[in-house]
């Protein structure tokens, strides 16, 4: 079986869903041949589509963007469905990963990715919402626990093509801490930039 798996995150290095996809990779049997697909721009290359017409499943990893997927995403599916079009029969798997804590903020962002396969006449086979994006690319493990056992039985359903229902979880880390991170980093981050804390509260 081939697998092709999409880091769809605009990041070139070190976004949350590549390591997501690092992740899951260990949940598939050695059997398995694994392509690593990048969709950090608007356009897919020639080899790119080549390759992907070439797979038996797509695992699309992406991030949540105003409660969507990215618009450079959007539009490389865009491209595929005029490549694809009831061509082929490839299972999809979707992981959207969020800032905010809870995984079910990503549930219109699954259904983006499922209505694009039904349009497209690829099997849509199940996805998973991850709460607590921001955070993970810091983390070790154990907070990650609870998403590498959803990943175990995705990657279970994935080796034998299965659809499964939409899952939706978050880190094993306290919802009042991450906040608490979130908060420093924005702070740190801006700081980096030139700005001040103050300056969020600016009447432009
Ligand atoms: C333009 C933009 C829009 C975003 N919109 C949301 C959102 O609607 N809800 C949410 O929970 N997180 C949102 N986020 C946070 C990202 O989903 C989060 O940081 C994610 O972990 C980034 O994943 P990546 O490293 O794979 O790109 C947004 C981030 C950006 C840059």
């Amino acid at each position: 079986m081939r697998i092709a798996f999409i880091d769809g995150s605009p990041k070139i290095k070190q976004s949350t869903s590549g390591i997501l996809l690092e992740d899951i990779k260990s949940s598939i049997s050695q059997q398995a041949e694994c392509i690593d697909i990048t969709m950090h721009k608007q356009k897919l290359s020639d080899i790119q589509l080549e390759q992907l017409k070439s797979v038996d499943v797509f695992v699309i990893s992406c991030p949540l963007y105003v409660d969507g997927i990215p618009g450079h995403l959007l539009s490389c599916l865009g491209q595929l469905e005029e490549t694809f079009k009831n061509q082929l029969q490839i299972n999809v798997y979707g992981i959207v990963n969020c800032g905010f804590y809870e995984g079910q903020q990503a549930r219109y962002a699954l259904n983006i990715l499922e209505n694009w396969c039904i349009k497209t006449g690829l099997i849509w086979s199940g996805g998973i919402g991850i709460g607590g994006g921001g955070g993970i690319s810091q983390m070790p493990n154990g907070p990650r626990v609870p998403i590498n056992k959803a990943f175990q039985e995705m990657g279970n359903n994935i080796m034998q093509k299965q659809i499964q229902k939409n899952q939706y979880v978050s880190i094993a880390f306290p919802r009042f801490l991450y906040k608490v991170a979130a908060q420093f980093g924005w702070r740190q981050l801006m700081k980096s930039n030139g700005g001040k804390p103050k300056d969020l509260n600016k009447q432009w």
